[in-house]
């Protein structure tokens, strides 16, 4: 095959890339093609910054060489002679195991000069990452592999004409890449088989949260979200109620229970408020607070957030403060406007996609657990029992069994009773930690909201 024919394999393949924005894979190769500037660069982002994923890693650790054909394909078809892995600094074991693939790979000819006779020279370098979050984003990997810090800029002009050290560059995701070979070997009509139209193929999700079989999974684009959880995942430790999934990471958004159908695709999840990202998903059940998982992931981008940019800086930090204030039982029923009104102007008006994403997670808990706001607003109670300052417990006489598993547990011996007789628990002790709620037998300790002294 010739350059032009591998891109338009790809191109009919109708791949997207793998890393989150689900950008068509052939057609970012076809533009870096046609700019004659060189030299040109090949990029694999293997920073997976998103907490709770570990596909790239995966991929990385225990298929190299497959991710290392991927970029010499690319190479070859937007003739680049040099390729950088970017991997994330903490990943030492998939750093050693790329770093061997590709010893190997010089050694038997397919990397460095004249490969296998072809009059073709590509080689790879490995580059370890800067151990930011925003890293992953693609203008600040470039910066950073430069030597620069990793922070991003503005993206009028796009790096498939002037990425790294200004010229033409093609980043894919680590899944992407190793999606390469097999569609080369199989045709694109094969890839198409799998998944569904506009999202051809496969994704893998790294499954993690309050689902009985966690890990990785690969399957077809288009399954629905209820057969990852349910079949796949096995449903919900202890049978409890589903109550959520995050999917995208941290700047995903939250998917409820009415959605479990949505079809885990680019376009479906981006329509009702989510996002596939990298795919991580977390699940979640009646023991999550969604407002304390929204103040969550906001410390999480206030602290990644790399500061270039005011929307992002100061808009994520003031996000941060109203949330905190409604966990601790501070919160105004404005504050639930103004969250609305911060989170576009963050998306409208920042550099870079943390920002841009960034309100995700509270605008959908905003839309579809809008009551758990009010309830620590107006009612000053948190129903999932993790908002401290909102969380009493008490024992409900009438189903206590007497067990006294609830007073053994007590870290600080604040429930006392006889044998099979009903328990009381003395709230000027209780810590609040929640082991009585979580080891009673009959559900005979209820949470309720928060104790106001008169
Ligand atoms: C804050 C931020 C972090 C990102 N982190 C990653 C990452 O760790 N890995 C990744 O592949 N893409 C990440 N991305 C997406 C990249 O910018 C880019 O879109 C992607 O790597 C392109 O590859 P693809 O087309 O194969 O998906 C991140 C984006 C943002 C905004």
């Amino acid at each position: 095959m010739n350059p032009d024919e591998v891109i338009t394999e790809i191109e009919s393949s109708g791949l997207r890339g793998r890393g989150g924005a689900g950008f068509p894979t052939g057609s970012k190769w076809r533009t870096c093609f046609k700019f004659e500037s060189t030299p040109k660069y090949v990029v694999c982002n293997g920073d997976e910054g998103d907490p709770g994923a570990f596909m790239d890693r995966s991929v990385m650790e225990g298929d190299p060489n497959t991710v290392i054909e991927g970029m010499i394909i690319c190479a070859y078809a937007i003739n680049s002679h040099k390729g950088f892995l970017y991997i994330r600094d903490e990943y030492q074991l998939a750093r050693k195991n790329m770093q061997i693939a590709i010893e190997s790979a010089r050694k038997h000819g397919y990397l460095g000069n004249n490969i296998l006779n072809s009059n073709f020279d590509f080689d790879l370098e490995i580059v370890r990452g800067g151990g930011a979050f925003v890293c992953g984003e693609s203008s600040a990997l470039m910066a950073s592999i430069e030597g620069n810090v990793g922070e991003p800029r503005a993206k009028y002009i796009r790096s498939v004409e002037k990425g790294l050290w200004d010229k033409p560059t093609v980043l894919n995701n680590v899944e992407t890449w190793a999606n390469i070979p097999p569609i080369i070997t199989n045709g694109a009509d094969w890839f198409k088989s799998i998944g569904i139209e506009k999202n051809s193929g496969t994704k893998v999700f790294s499954l993690v949260g309050k689902v009985k079989n966690t890990g990785l999974v690969e399957i077809p684009m288009g399954t629905t979200l209820r057969e990852l959880v349910f079949d796949i995942g096995g449903g919900i430790i202890k049978d409890r109620p589903f109550k959520a999934v995050q999917t995208g990471g941290p700047s995903g958004g939250c998917i409820p229970k009415e959605h479990l159908d949505v079809s885990l695709d680019f376009d479906s999840l981006n329509n009702i408020g989510s996002m596939m990202g990298s795919g991580g998903v977390i699940v979640m059940d009646d023991t999550t607070c969604m407002v304390e998982l929204a103040r969550y992931y906001m410390e999480f981008l206030s602290e990644e957030s790399c500061g270039k940019c005011t929307t992002c800086r100061e808009g994520i930090g003031t996000m941060l403060k109203i949330l905190n204030n409604i966990t601790l039982g501070n919160g105004k029923m404005e504050d639930l406007d103004l969250l609305e009104q911060l989170s576009e102007t963050i998306k409208e008006a920042s550099l870079c996609g943390l920002g841009k994403t960034a309100p995700n997670p509270v605008m959908t808990t905003l839309k579809y657990f809008r009551n758990e706001y009010i309830d620590h607003i107006v009612n000053k109670k948190c129903t999932a029992g993790v908002c401290k300052n909102l969380t009493s417990y008490s024992i409900d006489k009438d189903m206590c069994i007497g067990c006294g598993l609830c007073a053994k547990k007590c870290p600080v011996q604040a429930i006392s009773g006889n044998a099979k007789e009903p328990h009381v628990l003395d709230m000027k002790k209780c810590i609040k930690c929640g082991t009585c709620y979580s080891v009673c037998p009959t559900g005979a300790v209820k949470i309720g909201g928060a104790v106001i002294e008169s």
